[in-house]
This record gives C-alpha cells, sequence and structure tokens, in this order.
C-alpha cells in the first residue's frame, strides 16, 4: 500500500458524503424458515438474473461521515491531491464495549491496491488499544465483494437484521447482516516463560526497536523513548544494576530503566530512584511482562538499600501494584504540583518516612530535542504517526 493514511478531522469532514456504490451479479440469499422446532436459517451465494447496482442516490439517507447520530465517530482516509479516495469511520457501542466500523470504502479505481485492508487494520488497532471485545460491522446481503472482502480480513457473521431496510428486506434481497472480528485473546506469561535478565550491548538496538513500537502514537504522533532509552545508557544517574529486559524465545519484549532521583526540602536532598520507560512490545501488552518486570526490579532495588521509587506513570495502573499519589509521602513535582500520574512506593514498610519535598529527575528526561529523536529514528524501520482517539486531546 503507497499511500498514507490520515486522519478526516470532525471539523473538516462533518458530513461528507461517502459515494458507496457496487455493480453485483450474486448476492447471498438469506432464507429463514419456521420449522416446528424453530427456525432454520440459510445464507448461501446465489446469482442475480441481471447485474444490480447500487449508489447513493438510490438512498433517502446517504451515508456521511460524522453523522450527528453518531457519538464517538471517528474517521481516517486516504486523500489524493486533496481528494479523498477512501475513508473510514468508527464509532465505539460503549454499552457493549464493541468498536462498531460505521464506514468503510476505496473509490473505484483504488480498489485492489491493499487500501481496504490498510483502513480496517486502523480499526483493529483502535479495538486493541481500546480494549474492545470486538469490531463490529453491518453490510447488505448483496453486497458480495464487501461481504467476501470481510470475510478474508477475518470477519465472520454473527447475525442479522431481516428488517432493518424495509419491512420486505428478505424478498428484496438486501438484507442487513453483521459481521464481527475478535482481537487475539492475550495468554497471561509466566515467569517461566521469559528471562529476566540485565541488558548486553548486542540488545541495545532490539530494546529501542521495541520501546519505540510500545510508545509509538501513545502520547503524541511518534514517540520519544527509543531515544530516551539511547541517552539514558550514557546518563550518570542511570542504574544499569536495577535496570532488566524481558526477552521471550530470544526476542526483546520488555524493559525497565531505572535512575537516581533526588527529593529536595530546603538544605536537605534525599536519594530516592524513578524507573522509566518501562515498556512492553504491543503484542505481548496485558500478558503481565510489566508487572513481572517491575516486581522483580522493586526487589533487588530494596535489597540493594534504596528507599522508594517516584515516577510519572498511568494512574490506571500503578496503584494496583501498592503505588500511591505522592500527596500520600508529602512529595511535590518539582513546580510544586501533585496530580494523581505522580505516584510513589516505599521500598520497605516505612523507608519513606522523613523523605520530604520536590521531586526532581535527571534533567535526560526533559532534555530530547525533537531534532535529535528525528534523526536517531532514522536507525530504524519507518512507522506512520497516526492520531488515534481520545489519547492525546
Ligand atoms: C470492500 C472494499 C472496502 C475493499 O477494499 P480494497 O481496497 O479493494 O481491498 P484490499 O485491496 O485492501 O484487499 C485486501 C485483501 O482482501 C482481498 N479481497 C478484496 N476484495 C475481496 C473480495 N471481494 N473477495 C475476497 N477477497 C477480497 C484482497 O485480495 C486482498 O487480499 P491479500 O491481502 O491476500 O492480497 C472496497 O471494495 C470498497 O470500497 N467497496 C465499495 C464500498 C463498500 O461496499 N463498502 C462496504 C460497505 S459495508
Amino acid at each position: 500500500m503507497n499511500y498514507d493514511i490520515v486522519h478526516l478531522p470532525e471539523e473538516k469532514w462533518k458530513g461528507t458524503i461517502i459515494p458507496i456504490k457496487y455493480e453485483t451479479n450474486e448476492y447471498y440469499d438469506v432464507f429463514v424458515d419456521k420449522t416446528e422446532k424453530g427456525y432454520r436459517i440459510e445464507i448461501e451465494k446465489r446469482e442475480f438474473a441481471q447485474p444490480v447496482t447500487h449508489s447513493p442516490e438510490d438512498y433517502d439517507f446517504p451515508d456521511k461521515l460524522y453523522a450527528d447520530y453518531r457519538e464517538n465517530a471517528y474517521a481516517w482516509g486516504v486523500l489524493v491531491n486533496d481528494q479523498l479516495v477512501a475513508a473510514i469511520e468508527t464509532d465505539p457501542e460503549l454499552w457493549s464495549n464493541r468498536l462498531r466500523i460505521t464506514e468503510l470504502w476505496v473509490a473505484e479505481e483504488y480498489q485492489k491496491q491493499g487500501i481496504g485492508h490498510a483502513l480496517i487494520e486502523m480499526a483493529k488497532e483502535q479495538a486493541r488499544r481500546e480494549r474492545r471485545r470486538a469490531v463490529i460491522l453491518e453490510t447488505q446481503s448483496c453486497n458480495v465483494n464487501a461481504i467476501d472482502f470481510y470475510q478474508h480480513e477475518g470477519f465472520t457473521l454473527i447475525g442479522m437484521d431481516t428488517c432493518c431496510y424495509q419491512n420486505n428486506d428478505l424478498q428484496r434481497k438486501e438484507v442487513r447482516l453483521e459481521f464481527g472480528w475478535f482481537p487475539e485473546a492475550k495468554k497471561r506469561l509466566n515467569r517461566e516463560d521469559i528471562e529476566i535478565r540485565m541488558e548486553t550491548q548486542d540488545d541495545w538496538y532490539h530494546v529501542e526497536l521495541m520501546a519505540q513500537h510500545a510508545f509509538w502514537n501513545k502520547h503524541h504522533l511518534g514517540c520519544d523513548e527509543h531515544y530516551l532509552v539511547h541517552k539514558l545508557r550514557q546518563d550518570k544517574d542511570y542504574l544499569p544494576e536495577l535496570s532488566r529486559i524481558a526477552v521471550k524465545d530470544g526476542t526483546v519484549i520488555g524493559c525497565i530503566m531505572y535512575s537516581r532521583a533526588r527529593v529536595i526540602d530546603g538544605e536537605d536532598a534525599h536519594e530516592i530512584i524513578t524507573f522509566g520507560p518501562l515498556c512492553v512490545e504491543p503484542k505481548w501488552q496485558g500478558c503481565e511482562v510489566g508487572e513481572m518486570l517491575l516486581m522483580e526490579t522493586m526487589n533487588i532495588a530494596a535489597n540493594a538499600g534504596y528507599k522508594g521509587i517516584v515516577i510519572f506513570g498511568e494512574p490506571d495502573y500503578y496503584p494496583r501494584l501498592g503505588f500511591k499519589t505522592c500527596d500520600n509521602f508529602n512529595i511535590t513535582t518539582a513546580d510544586g504540583k501533585n496530580f494523581d500520574a505522580f505516584m510513589g512506593i516505599e521500598l520497605v514498610e516505612g523507608s519513606m518516612k522523613g523523605i520530604k519535598g520536590r521531586f526532581y529527575e535527571s534533567e535526560v528526561f526533559q532534555n530530547l530535542p525533537k531534532e535529535e529523536v528525528e534523526a536517531y529514528s532514522k536507525n530504524f524501520p519507518p512507522l506512520k504517526k497516526l492520531r488515534f482517539p481520545g489519547q492525546w486531546d
């Protein structure tokens, strides 16, 4: 696929008609028979006597992007010379935790070049990121091309509605069919499934590549963390003796990197530690790798006599591992603030007693100039900068 996919912001694209048009010689015949014991349903491909064409003009309500009744719609598309040639729109069905594809279209002259596949992958990626339990969509029994394409993309029939468009949809051969795709189930890894060890110089590239995958497009377009890993290794505050990588079948799938930090209260300076990045290759996220890295290294740090850890991290993730917001420790950020993402933990009960003040981490965290990140990123295979819904707006 040689085209760039871009986000289509609502402000600009709301109301844009999606000119879904297709001609078909075939249809999936939906047959519903009431039997003594229940119903018998058959859905089979058959030929029309003559080709049938469907176009936006046939419908009173043509498909539009960001329709008013869509509450959380989000669209991506492909533009060629500023003309929209393909689009996908998604809208999470929040109550059932499924992601619905509400529009999918590739202009005829751009079909069969992998664009439809790339757009479907965006929806699947959104579903994985939002931890939806399925991606679902509606199509019509006469849109054989779309049905066959969805099946090729891993979707399966999940239901139908025989009077969605008109009361005689069965007779008209245009029945609403629902298709669904289910994200790969996450398998919890056990400690013996992975190796946790210090990194060697041979691992450096692979650790940075994994960090780039883990953070790509997460907090802003692209990411800096692969460069942070590289800079941190050279920093005076870096603690390689606490830092570890997780390796599965010879491949680096996670890392945690520690560095010294300080809590300063007037003349008093207390040494504590911080970690970051802590990250896991997307394919292995949700399999407990991050937790195993953290628990194991916290133990090492406690045995080495470190008192506590302070971090900026996901407020939804760390509290279940015992982290508390830093106001509990009378510690603030360097500019005197407290918030949910600013958390700490004692490495031994009571070990943070008497430590209070403002938190300062290594300057390397604040010193990652954009140009340097861009230049360093050239060492890795290019990734697309894409905005996913609700991430950093
Ligand atoms: C359905 C549609 C989105 C597919 O887009 P596309 O860009 O042509 O599809 P791609 O080129 O990305 O195809 C990806 C893969 O699916 C396969 N595929 C595409 N159409 C297929 C079909 N009708 N039957 C079986 N496989 C199909 C391709 O061969 C390709 O396989 P590969 O990865 O093994 O090479 C496009 O045909 C379209 O826009 N149709 C009109 C609008 C429409 O009907 N939208 C659906 C509304 S519900």
